[in-house]
């Protein structure tokens, strides 16, 4: 029976990575799959993470199964990294912010949705995810990549025009990946009246808190947005804003204004997780449960976030100064915001680059700033002014 199985293809973002490995280039450089890395090329352990990690080993008694919904004071404390204070959800703990979406996919489902709008380009498995969950995926332009622009009236004219009540929205809470663009609060209000007036359910993909403005400014729409909608659905990552990207760290939260559909909501996540993995992975949750709790090493966690963030920010600026020189509207590299820019280069010219520079970016023309340091920017610029028809 398994010899009728035709082979599936790599993924291809994470199938960049052992290519980069592979390549005895010294000079090269990795802008492909989105981790943080240090001005030494490093994706290193938060200081934060090691000292709870530490207090964990020491105080940890048990491996005993923590349960199904994950670690209650995590969840919590989570949420209001998220959603700040004072807002109710039904939270459970997941396998990863990919692991929120797939339960929040499979929410929809039991209530009743079948469609998801998603705004194109987005992250590569975000179809995947929905698809898989038997949801049908309705993909609308959102950006114009060559003039670097968020095609706001557009997005808002086809959702309003195409989606029923009961249909998802998928929203990017900051960061946007791929583009980096970045939606002004005239339109998050307007996406707010759209999922109002036709009853929509928007579920807000929360992977890169902090890597924006703050913490706090970067969660600001989202906070406004479940101000604002009766239901929602947050599907948050603490793969980026903790750096515990192998630990698979997230959540799902549902909102509702009502204690006893919370309940259900809960016990319909803490099912359908159980149906595919029984119970999430402790050891991240513990993690950010430890940091989140103890006001030192909040702080510590928060001070290496902000410096990750502004290095970040000077790599922008760098880029989208040597950038222009090629296509003025790549100034916009400068403002947009979080770990990723889409530049407008074709496939063949991006293969070149890997292949003769040791540059390693998607196909898609995707580029992780955070994997550039100063060392290398001049030569990323001067190679992609070389062999990119940009523009
Ligand atoms: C990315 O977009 O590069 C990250 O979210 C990693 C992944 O799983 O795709």
């Amino acid at each position: 029976m398994f010899e009728t199985l035709s082979r599936e293809a790599d993924d291809p973002l994470l199938a960049l990575t052992p290519l980069f490995r592979a390549d005895p280039n010294p000079a090269k450089v990795d802008l492909g799959v989105g981790v943080y890395r240090d001005e030494l090329g490093r994706t290193p352990v938060f200081r934060a993470v090691k000292r709870a990690e530490a207090h964990l080993l020491e105080t940890q008694e048990t491996k005993a199964y923590v349960g199904p919904e994950g670690d209650r004071t995590f969840i919590e404390a989570f949420w209001t990294f998220v959603a700040g204070e004072g807002r109710h959800a039904a939270g459970v703990q997941t396998v990863g912010g990919t692991g929120a979406l797939r339960l929040a996919a499979e929410l929809l489902r039991r209530s009743g949705s079948s469609r998801i709008f998603l705004g194109t380009p987005t992250w590569s498995n975000h179809s995947a995810i929905f698809a898989a969950a038997g949801l049908s995926v309705v993909t609308y332009p959102s950006f114009d990549v060559a003039g670097q622009r968020l095609l706001a009236g557009e997005m808002i004219s086809v959702v309003a025009d195409k989606a029923q009540p009961g249909d998802a929205i998928l929203l990017h809470a900051s960061c946007h990946n791929p583009t980096g663009a970045v939606m002004d609060d005239a339109t998050w209000a307007a996406v707010a009246e759209v999922a109002l007036e036709k009853g929509l359910v928007p579920v807000i993909d929360s992977a890169y808190q902090g890597f924006g403005t703050g913490i706090e400014s970067d969660a600001a729409p989202l906070r406004r947005l479940l101000d604002r909608v009766p239901e929602a659905i947050v599907a948050a990552s603490a793969s980026k804003s903790f750096g515990l990207y192998r630990e698979r760290t997230g959540a799902v939260y549902a909102t509702s204004a009502s204690p006893e559909t919370r309940d259900k909501l809960k016990s319909h996540l803490v099912t359908i997780g159980r149906g595919a993995y029984s119970m999430p992975p402790d050891h991240g949750a513990a993690v950010v449960r430890t940091i989140l709790t103890d006001p030192e090493l909040r702080t510590d966690w928060r001070t290496e976030l902000d410096d990750a963030r502004k290095r970040i920010t000077s790599m922008r600026t760098i880029l989208a100064k040597g950038l222009s020189r090629l296509s003025p509207a790549l100034a916009a590299i400068a403002t947009q915001q979080g770990m990723f820019s889409l530049l407008p280069i074709d496939e063949t010219r991006i293969v070149e680059l890997r292949h003769r520079r040791g540059i390693y970016m998607p196909l898609s023309g995707r580029i992780n700033i955070a994997g550039l340091n100063s060392s290398q920017a001049p030569g990323v610029i001067e190679a992609l002014c070389a062999h990119a028809a940009l523009g």
